[in-house]
C-alpha cells in the first residue's frame, strides 16, 4: 500500500480499499469530517471519522494545522462538494498543532498578516495556488526555451562591473567594517578585499549573456537579480528573478516576436495545466474587486485576461507615437498626470504607461525606439542619431513587464557612447572584444518573473508572489 497524494486520490473514479494519505488538517467539523490538504492540489480530501470507534483523546488532537496520516477506504462521497472521500480506518497524528497559538486559523486573514507568517502562508488556498502557479510558470519558461533551441546559461551573481546602470547595487565584501584596510589617501582599499576589487550583486545577466549568444547562438539566463533602489512599491523587490534571452543575428523586430511568442506560450501552458488554481484565484480576485468602486474593477475576469493576452496580438507603438497620444490625452490636457508630457524626449512614468495600456489601447503594448538619452549605453543607435532600438512591454494592471533592445554591435559607436557616459573601457574590455571579433547584430530582453506571476495570478502586491520577499527594511526568514 503506497501513500497517495490528495490530487491522485481525487482523480480516482473507482473506489479503493486501504488508501493511505498524509497531510495537514484544514478543518475538523462535527467531530467527524476532516478536510485534509497536502499541497498537491487546491482541493482537500474529506476524511470521515466514525467518532464512536476512535479514542476521544486522539480526536482532540485533530486540530487545524496538525500533520496526520490517514488510512481507510476511498468511496463515492455522500455529501456535496467532492466526488470521493475516505472512510477512516486508522488515524495517526504525526505532528500536533496547538490551536491556541497556530497562526493560520480557518478564517480570512489579511495579506499583511500572512506576510508576517510567510513560513506558514502556503498552508492557505491563496498562497498554495500562487506558488503552484509560480512553479508551473517557471517550468514552462525552461520548456519554451528548451523546445526552441536555446541553451540555459548561469550568469554570475557576484559581478565586478557596475556598468550596466540598471540600478543601485548591493556591495559584496568580506572586509571587516570595523577595521577596513585603507589606501594612502584614507579610502577603503578594495584591492585587499576578497576578490581584489569592488564587487556587487548583479542587476542583470545581460552583458555576460551577450558573450554566450555570440558563440552558442541562442541562450537565456533565469536567475536572481538584485537592485538596491529604495522603491517601496507593490511592483518592486530588492531581490527578484529575471529571465533574459539573448540571440545572435536577431534584430529588434525579431526580439519583439520572440518576447510575444514566449509570453503567450508560457501563459497558455498554465491556462492548460493549472486550471483549478486559476479558477480559485479568479474567484478570489472577483471577491476582492467587489470591495472596490465600479470604475476600478476590471472588465475581464482573471482567466479572460490571460486568454486575451494569449489570443491577441500585442500592439506595437513607437515612443514618438506614444508621446503624441499622451500629449493629446485628457489627463494630460486637464493636468491630471503628476508629470505633464510636454516635449518629445520625456521619460515615461508609470502613470503614462498605465494610461496607454489600460485606457488607450486596452491590451499589452510594445513601445519601441526610445530616445537614446533615457536608455542604457548598450542599445543600438538608430540612423536618426537620437533614438535607440529599445523596447519595453507594458501590461494592463502591471506596467512594465519586459525591457530589452537590439544591442550596439559597432565598436566605434559603442566606444563613443561609453566615453560620453564616463564608462571606463578597462572595465568592459571583454564586452568590447565581442565587437572586435566577429561582431554581429544581436538582441535580447529581460522579463521580471514576479511581474509575470502577478499577472497570471491576479495578485496585486509583488510581495505575495515570491516565497520570501526582500524589500527595504525587510529580510525576515
Ligand atoms: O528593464 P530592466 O532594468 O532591463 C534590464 O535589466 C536589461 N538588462 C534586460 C535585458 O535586456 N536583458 O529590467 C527588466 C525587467 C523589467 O521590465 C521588470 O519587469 C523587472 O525586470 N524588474 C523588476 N522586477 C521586480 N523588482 C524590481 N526592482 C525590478 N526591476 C526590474
Ligand atoms: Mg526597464
Amino acid at each position: 500500500m503506497t501513500t497517495k497524494t490528495v490530487a491522485e486520490l481525487l482523480s480516482q473514479d473507482v473506489t479503493l480499499q486501504d488508501v493511505t494519505v498524509k497531510g495537514w488538517v484544514r478543518t475538523f467539523r462535527a467531530n467527524r469530517f476532516i478536510a485534509l490538504n497536502d499541497g498537491s492540489t487546491i482541493n482537500n480530501i474529506q476524511c470521515v471519522v466514525d467518532f464512536e470507534n476512535f479514542d476521544e483523546a486522539l480526536l482532540k488532537r485533530v486540530t487545524t494545522g496538525a500533520a496526520v496520516h490517514v488510512t481507510g477506504e476511498l468511496v463515492e462521497s455522500q455529501g456535496r462538494g467532492q466526488s470521493v472521500e475516505i472512510v477512516v480506518k486508522s488515524l495517526e497524528i504525526l505532528g500536533d498543532s496547538d490551536p491556541e497559538t497556530y497562526p493560520i486559523q480557518p478564517k480570512k486573514h489579511s495579506f499583511e498578516f500572512l506576510r508576517e507568517n510567510a513560513h506558514l502562508r502556503t498552508r492557505t488556498n491563496t498562497f498554495s495556488a500562487v506558488m503552484r502557479l509560480r512553479s508551473s510558470l517557471s517550468f514552462a519558461i525552461h520548456k519554451y526555451f528548451n523546445d526552441n533551441g536555446f541553451y540555459y546559461m548561469h550568469t554570475p551573481i557576484v559581478t565586478g562591473s557596475d556598468a550596466e546602470g540598471a540600478g543601485e547595487m548591493f556591495r559584496v565584501s568580506n572586509i571587516d567594517p570595523k577595521n577596513p584596510p585603507l589606501t594612502e589617501s584614507g579610502e577603503i582599499d578594495y584591492k585587499e578585499d576578497f576578490f581584489g576589487k569592488e564587487t556587487n550583486l548583479t542587476v542583470s545577466g545581460q552583458l555576460e549573456a551577450e558573450t554566450y549568444a555570440m558563440s552558442l547562438g541562442k541562450v537565456y539566463t533565469f536567475g536572481p537579480t538584485f537592485r538596491a533602489e529604495n522603491s517601496n512599491t507593490s511592483r518592486h523587490l530588492a531581490e527578484f528573478w529575471m529571465i533574459e534571452p539573448e540571440v545572435a543575428f536577431m534584430d529588434l523586430a525579431g526580439n519583439m516576436d520572440l518576447a510575444e511568442d514566449f509570453m503567450k506560450s508560457v501563459l497558455g501552458y498554465v491556462l492548460d495545466k493549472n486550471k483549478e488554481d486559476l479558477e480559485f484565484l479568479e474567484k478570489r480576485l472577483l471577491d476582492e474587486e467587489k470591495t472596490k468602486p465600479q470604475a476600478e474593477r476590471s472588465a475581464m475576469s482573471l482567466i479572460e485576461k490571460i486568454k486575451f493576452v494569449v489570443d491577441n496580438n500585442f500592439k506595437r507603438v513607437s515612443y514618438t507615437e506614444a508621446i503624441d497620444i499622451l500629449r493629446n490625452s485628457k489627463p494630460n490636457k486637464k493636468k491630471k498626470f503628476n508629470y505633464i508630457i510636454e516635449e518629445w524626449g520625456a521619460d515615461l512614468q508609470s502613470e503614462h504607461e498605465r494610461y496607454l495600456v489600460e485606457k488607450h489601447f486596452k491590451c499589452p503594448v510594445i513601445l519601441f525606439d526610445y530616445p537614446a538619452n533615457i536608455k542604457a549605453f548598450y542599445m543600438r543607435l538608430n540612423e536618426d542619431g537620437k533614438t535607440v532600438r529599445a523596447m519595453d512591454i507594458l501590461f494592463p494592471g502591471i506596467g512594465e513587464m519586459v525591457g530589452g533592445s537590439q544591442r550596439e554591435e559597432r565598436l566605434d559607436v559603442l566606444k563613443e557612447k561609453m566615453a560620453a557616459l564616463n564608462i571606463p573601457e578597462e572595465e568592459l574590455w571583454w564586452y568590447l572584444d565581442l565587437r572586435k571579433y566577429g561582431t554581429a547584430v544581436h538582441s535580447g530582453f529581460g522579463l521580471g518573473f514576479e511581474r509575470l506571476v502577478m499577472f497570471a495570478t491576479g495578485m496585486g502586491n509583488i510581495r505575495d508572489v515570491i516565497p520570501y520577499p526582500r524589500t527595504p527594511q525587510n529580510a525576515e526568514f
